[in-house]
């Protein structure tokens, strides 16, 4: 993981909790209008990945469970987490590229439901990803990744100052490259390669030589389409289409982006997909259907795009007619860590994955908040051009204080917890009932997101585990984990 240079450790802040009758006359328990629906508070649980699927994509009892126990909580919103656009594997990640995913789907929906009572809408998370293969062996890589060409024997050649590998047999050439120094290696593998080797391949959305990459533009809308369609179907009251982070969508609104075809280079070019795949989706799902988006106030990596590139494309989203811009921050390979030997690089170990998830190791700033001010001036922008799309603030953001400070300053209008809500589900209903003193604080310091990598159940160090002995829990790592928080049950009852 990515670290400060001297870190400094914040403490957890202190918190003023209110009583049940101001939380109730507050901004963050009022409601808000997201397109055709009405949220009964401006509560959000982002899209958090808790590896639970099946391995071909289908909702499990243990979804099923997860997704109830955050409803219980009632926040007005709840994400279910990332869920693939197509038909591919994907290991235990959900998925909505083909009907047979729909009535799993449906269950989750109604489990939603139910343990809400109705009070929480439901949206779910679509996204599209490129191929990211695991780092492979150098041997292996060697002998069977590399394509051998002129490129190589040249360069092989000029490093050794010997010309005979302009004409050595390649086998030689894939022996001698697998027992080189690595200065040697870097003189004569291409960037992609060296990065294919020392990273894992990864696709690009610039990747113009490869015809499924190239075809892009082609595609995604419909897939993305026929997605939400199915979202419609299996009862989700609305979609959240995945521009951020790491995948194809950010991809293309990376500034990184120079697709020479009309869909990268300038920032009009950059956003026209993502625009073509909002208004093919649009289409199917009908104007009342709840459709927003998520995307990045920055990327924070080298030559990404940054807080102006945000509020152009909040701009374009608002005036496209998306019901909501949630926004997040970095998350990117392109600063990511060097993974092991057989494992896959993960986008949220450089700095950019330290601003998408901080920590209380951090700089001044610290991590509560810190996407806030990027925030504030998208929405500025965003209502200064005459629309009021609602805009939700995610990042560090654990107590009402904060949360009602970001409302009342209008630097948002709904306040989104991802790591807060699992380390305590209950907030909302808590906090609501005048019962803030009996949240888990979320430490901020990222064992979940350490599991998130690993591609392990995603729980909390804070319960997982409290009373291993419950009956009928579910458990993981032979019983040593609990998949669930336990019920709270009030201070007043225990009494
Ligand atoms: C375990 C885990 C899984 C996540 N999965 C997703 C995801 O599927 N989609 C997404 O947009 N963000 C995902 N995120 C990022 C969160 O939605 C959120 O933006 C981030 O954790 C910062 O908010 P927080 O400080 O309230 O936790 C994930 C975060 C965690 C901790
Ligand atoms: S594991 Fe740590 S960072 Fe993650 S939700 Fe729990 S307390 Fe917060």
């Amino acid at each position: 993981m990515w670290k400060f240079a001297n870190p400094i450790k914040h403490q957890i802040l202190e918190t003023r909790w209110p009583a049940a009758e101001e939380a109730a006359g507050s901004r963050l328990y009022s409601p808000v209008a997201i397109g055709s629906l009405e949220a009964r508070s401006r509560t959000w649980v982002p899209a958090m990945v808790p590896w639970r699927a099946t391995e071909d994509g289908f909702v499990t009892q243990q979804n099923l469970d997860w997704y109830r126990r955050f409803a219980e909580g009632r926040p007005g919103v709840l994400v279910v987490e990332a869920t693939g656009v197509r038909d591919i594997p994907s290991g235990p990640l959900l998925r909505i590229g083909d009907d047979r995913f729909i009535p799993g789907l449906r269950k989750l929906v109604e489990a939603v439901r139910e343990a809400s009572e109705g009070q929480t809408l439901l949206f779910i998370q679509i996204i599209d990803f490129l191929e990211v293969k695991r780092r492979p062996e150098k041997a292996k890589y060697f002998q069977r990744f590399l394509q051998i060409d002129e490129h190589h024997r040249g360069a092989l050649a000029d490093v050794e100052n010997d010309r005979v590998w302009i004409t050595a047999p390649e086998a030689e050439i894939r022996e001698f490259l697998q027992n080189a120094s690595d200065e040697v290696v870097s003189a004569v593998l291409r960037p992609r390669e060296l990065e294919a080797l020392l990273y894992g391949y990864r696709e690009r959305v610039t990747d113009m030589d490869l015809k499924h990459i190239r075809e892009l533009p082609n595609e995604l809308p419909a897939i993305f389409g026929a997605a939400a369609n199915r979202a419609r179907e299996a009862g989700f009251h609305g979609v959240e289409l995945h521009y951020a982070h790491a995948y194809t969508m950010a991809g293309f609104l990376s500034a990184q982006n120079d697709r020479a075809d009309g869909y990268g280079g300038s920032r009009e070019n950059r956003v026209r997909l993502p625009l073509e795949v909002y208004r093919e989706v649009r289409n199917r799902v009908g104007n009342d259907y709840v459709v927003g988006v998520r995307f990045l106030a920055d990327e924070v990596i080298a030559g990404g795009s940054r807080v102006e590139d945000a509020i152009y494309y909040a701009k374009e989203f608002a005036a496209a007619g998306f019901d909501f811009l949630s926004l997040s921050k970095g998350g990117k390979f392109e600063d990511a860590q060097k993974p092991k030997v057989g494992q896959a690089v993960y986008p949220y170990t450089g700095q950019s994955g330290y601003e998408c998830m901080p920590t209380v190791l951090s700089d001044e700033t610290g991590p509560f908040g810190r996407t806030v001010p990027l925030v504030a001036s998208i929405k500025q922008a965003v209502n200064g051009a005459g629309f009021n799309t609602p805009v939700v603030a995610t990042g560090g953001i654990s107590t009402f204080e904060q949360a009602e400070e970001i409302l009342r300053l209008g630097q948002a209008d709904i306040v989104g917890m991802a790591r807060q809500a699992l380390a305590d589900p209950d907030w909302f209903v808590k906090v609501r009932l005048g019962r803030g003193n009996e949240v888990r604080r979320c430490t901020y310091t990222n064992y979940c997101e350490a599991l998130d990598q690993a591609h392990r159940a995603v729980t909390c160090k804070l319960w997982d585990r409290v009373n291993l002995d419950e009956p009928g829990i579910a458990t993981v790592d032979e019983g040593r984990r609990r998949l669930e928080p336990p019920h709270w049950v009030s201070q007043d009852l225990q009494d």
